[in-house]
């Protein structure tokens, strides 16, 4: 665990080594060993507790799932939650039963791919929307714009732990009769105005691969508040069986097992903890960027409370002589790990190059400029004031 500091607290920056040079070119680096970029670490609890069902040999989807439902579910303000293996086929299993095929959905331009591809797989055709440049969210004005006849739904993401316009979406869902799937893979735990976000929309799915905050490993899970929604989509997950061997409806094995759903408890026991880290951190270092020219950390929408799954700063291009991938060597080589979330935005993805393009301009200028830094828990005060201070001697050394 990080050392506990007052949220508002300044970051110490070292002061700079003599020679100032650039560690990629031959200088002291900042770090002399690499921070990490994230923590993804089980703990003897995590791990006995995974340990107690292969000794219980009751592997498939049974009480520890029933318990993860339970308590991640209330976490999310939902009336149902329902576990499964990925969140990928949590999309598949929130669209499926609220698209139909031909249906155009609003997707965002700036996500991860699978909230796109799974609007393909239910043959629905995407309609691509911006993002917006200060928070990199889905840009309900932009949206509003593609709305034609076919519109029928909207699956926004909730991206890098933070959170959408959620009143502005479902407005304009109000105003066009329009589903609304909310994609929280990355967001567990975020509110909008003071409740949490599975607390809106049809459906909300998460994901609890390895590195998101809440880790499992694969695992997912999809909340909504209506009651046949719940049961088409518990259908759906296990090949529509209603008692043993009678199948009402086709459907698919997307079960999550007992050691994933075990893991999972063990975790959640951190998670707000964990979670409120995060915040900490993320406080902290948005304050110490405030002043680097040409680094811009995304803003968090009005109303929300993000989790930082990932912070991420922008790279102004005009401001440096380097690209930003020259940038990311050299804060590398300064002890600074970083990634880039995403290199292209998705109508730039070969997969779904077919689709209309639809002029998304902030989404694709993103791809140029987005770098996430480390983000994590596990931060120390050492490593925080080192990210800082490798991220500034970076851009002063390549300032235009
Ligand atoms: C925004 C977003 N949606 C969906 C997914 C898919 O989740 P999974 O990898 O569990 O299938 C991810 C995972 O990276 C994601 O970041």
């Amino acid at each position: 665990m990080a050392t506990a500091t007052a949220p508002h607290a300044p970051i110490s920056v070292p002061a700079p080594a003599a020679d100032n040079r650039l560690a990629i070119d031959g200088g002291t680096p900042i770090s002399k060993t690499t921070i990490p970029f994230m923590s993804t670490g089980l703990s003897d609890a995590d791990i006995g507790a995974a340990v107690r069902v292969l000794h219980s040999g009751m592997l498939r989807a049974a009480t520890k799932c029933d318990e993860l439902e339970r308590r991640f579910g209330a976490m999310t303000g939902a009336k149902h939650a329902m576990t499964c293996a990925n969140g990928t086929c949590a999309l598949q299993l929130a669209y499926e039963p609220l698209f139909a095929p031909g249906d155009e959905i609003l997707v965002p331009a700036w996500s991860y791919i699978a909230t796109v591809s799974m609007v393909v797989a239910r043959g629905c055709v995407p309609v691509f929307v911006d993002a917006i440049p200060g928070t990199a969210q889905f840009d309900v004005a932009d949206a509003s714009k593609k709305i034609t006849k076919k519109t029928k739904g909207i699956a926004a993401t909730h991206l890098y732990g933070l959170v959408v316009d959620i009143d502005g979406i479902q407005a304009l869902a109000k105003a066009h009769n329009l589903k609304v799937v909310y994609d929280a893979a990355q967001s567990h735990l975020a509110q909008y105005k003071d409740k949490p976000i599975g607390a809106f929309g049809d459906a909300v799915t998460y994901s609890f691969y390895a590195t998101k905050n809440l880790g499992t490993g694969e695992g997912g899970l999809i909340s909504c508040n209506d009651d046949a929604l719940a049961r088409s989509i518990k259908l759906l997950r296990s090949h529509g069986e209603t008692d043993k061997y009678l199948h009402e409806s086709v459907g698919y094995n997307y079960r999550m097992n007992d050691i994933t759903g075990a893991i999972g408890c063990s975790k959640l026991d951190r998670l707000e903890a964990q979670t409120s880290q995060r915040q900490k951190n993320a406080v902290r270092l948005d304050a110490a960027f405030k002043d680097v020219a040409g680094i811009t950390p995304f803003e968090q929408t009005p109303g929300t409370k993000g989790v930082y799954h990932l912070y991420v700063i922008k790279i102004d291009p005009a401001r440096f002589t380097v690209s930003r991938d020259q940038f990311a060597k050299a804060l590398m080589a300064e002890g600074v790990p970083s990634a880039v979330h995403y290199p292209r935005s998705l109508p730039q993805q070969p997969a779904l190059s077919r689709f209309d393009k639809n002029d998304t301009p902030i989404a694709f200028s993103l791809a140029q400029q987005v770098l996430a830094l480390p983000m994590h828990h596990d931060l120390s005060e050492a490593h925080l004031s080192n990210i800082v201070a490798a991220v500034t001697k970076v851009a002063s050394a390549y300032r235009r």
